[in-house]
């Protein structure tokens, strides 16, 4: 059985101020619920340090939003995935569509940050997922199985289980309008099919498929009880700590 992951997507806000406030709520919120699920919150680069202090004894666990996949050096206004560390990042988002499309980040590139990032012990949640264009052209499934594929080479069998693979069509992103259940578990089953023939089933059956794109308490119950949806990648909802236990509760 795969445990239900939820990690929030800060994006660029809050600054360090506002970081500490919606910590603070969200330490409030969690305080004696029981949670079915495993929580990460990836807010900016400023708060992460701030951030690892502040969930400290708690279930809520630290993600970054991006890193360079060099080691060190001359990569001005860059991170490095053991700085990452050095600050108790556990994740880090990569390939995520905003970073493709606003930074012209390749399948390549990603691949590079994916291995990085494994090699120095900081788990990727890899994001994947096709344009509006590319769903009704009937391109999707060449274009997701071209960056899993692409996203992942070279990744072993053993550090799979260390990735958790975010499926976030773009067309859902910030947009209000979310992949019905049913659409979502479709492609979540075509990747987890992928893996399974990229990997063996056994390796794919572990991997965590959470979903990104508009999700919100209301509609998390449907798209979390899919039989391949293993949580959610959540943005705009993840700013408000009620939205976001919100979302959270919604693990059975
Ligand atoms: P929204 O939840 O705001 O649509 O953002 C999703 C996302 O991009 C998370 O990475």
């Amino acid at each position: 059985m795969r445990k239900i992951c939820v990690a929030g997507n800060w994006k660029m806000n809050k600054d360090l101020n506002e970081a500490v406030s919606l910590i603070s709520e969200l330490k409030k919120t969690l305080e004696n619920q029981t949670i079915n699920a495993d929580v990460i919150i990836c807010p900016p680069a400023i708060a992460l340090e701030t951030s690892k202090t502040l969930i400290e004894g708690t279930a809520i666990q630290l993600g970054a939003q991006n890193m360079h996949f060099a080691d060190s050096g001359a990569y001005t206004g860059e991170l490095s995935a053991s700085m990452l560390k050095s600050v108790g990042c556990k994740y880090v988002i990569l390939g995520h569509s905003e970073r493709r499309t606003i930074f012209g980040e390749s399948n390549e590139v990603i691949n590079k940050k994916v291995k990085k990032a494994l090699a120095d012990g900081v788990d990727p949640i890899f994001c994947i997922g096709e344009t509006l264009e590319e769903r009704e052209s009937g391109v999707m499934q060449k274009v997701i199985e071209e960056q899993v594929r692409k996203g992942l080479a070279e990744v072993t069998v053993e550090e799979l289980g260390k990735v958790i693979v975010a499926y976030e069509p773009v067309w859902a992103i910030g947009t209000g309008k979310t992949a019905s259940p049913e659409q979502a578990q479709e492609v979540h089953a075509f990747i987890r099919g992928l893996l399974k023939e990229m990997y063996s089933e056994e390796a794919a059956e572990k991997v965590i498929i959470q979903y990104g794109g508009s999700v919100k308490p209301g509609n998390a119950d449907k798209l979390l009880s899919q039989k391949d949806i293993d949580g959610a990648l959540v943005g705009g909802a993840c700013l408000d700590a009620e939205s976001f236990f919100g979302i959270i509760k919604a693990a059975k």
